[in-house]
């Protein structure tokens, strides 16, 4: 089983933060998922929520405020005073902390609420400028994005995100087309999935904290899974 650490490793870090980026870093783990949202002034910054409320001192949605708005907030108290200070990062502060490892970079494009025109050729021309292309998995449950993704650059991995139980859903996945599939954990298991087990596709489950979950999704043949403990289940699975 490949482990992904969700949101960085945020079960013990504020999510989406540098804090939690680094202590992915250092663990010998398949990937890092994170969240990517653009500021009024166009610029990518990380987080999970359309709003900063849940995960700062502040409150507003992101797509009002200008990238040093953003950074005035504290991104870590919320979580444990310890993490005072932590701010939100931006897409570009992510990847430096990821240049010097091997992990996969599972880049979520979260215009499934706001559009935020323009984020994808923003993301794509940061990755190519960086030469990642063959590092990142584009996912989104906007699968309107990553189809524009692989329009504008067929050779980057992408993924759609559910969370529904699905009818045929190879069939669909051809046609947006993606790469892998991207599915909440109960809906994983269900029978219709293994169509997408058999053809090869990667099947990918969030977010998985739980060991006896984990078992049961790596007999049914799922290739990773995201999960906000990744040092634990690294662990767990290497025994
Ligand atoms: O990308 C997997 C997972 O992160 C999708 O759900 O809400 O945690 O972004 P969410
Ligand atoms: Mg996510």
């Amino acid at each position: 089983m490949k482990i992904i650490a969700h949101r960085g490793a945020s079960g013990n870090y504020p999510e989406n933060t540098i804090a939690a980026f680094k202590e992915a870093a250092r663990l010998p783990v398949f990937g890092v998922e994170f969240d990517v949202h653009m500021a009024a002034d166009g610029e990518l910054v990380v987080i999970h929520d359309e709003t900063i409320d849940r995960t700062s001192n502040g409150t507003s949605y992101v797509k009002d405020m200008s990238l040093a708005e953003l950074k005035s907030y504290d991104f870590g108290s919320w979580f444990a005073p310890e993490f005072h200070g932590e701010t939100i990062p931006t897409l570009k502060e992510v990847l430096d902390i990821f240049d010097s490892t091997d992990h996969k970079l599972n880049i979520e494009l979260k215009s499934d609420i706001f559009p935020y025109e323009g984020m994808v050729q923003k993301v794509l021309e940061l990755i190519e400028e960086r030469q990642l292309e063959s590092r990142v998995i584009i996912s989104s449950f906007d699968h309107t994005a990553i189809q524009l993704v692989k329009r504008i650059n067929p050779q980057i991995e992408t993924a759609a995100l559910f969370m529904e139980v699905l009818v045929h859903p190879l069939d669909y996945l051809h046609k947006i087309p993606a790469d892998a599939l991207h599915i909440l954990f109960p809906a994983a298991i269900r029978p219709s999935i293994t169509e997408v087990i058999k053809s090869g596709m990667p099947v990918r489950t969030f977010t998985v904290n739980d060991e006896s979950y984990a078992t049961i999704l790596k007999q049914a043949g799922v290739q990773s899974i995201f999960t906000d403990y990744p040092e634990k289940m690294a662990n767990f699975f290497s025994k």
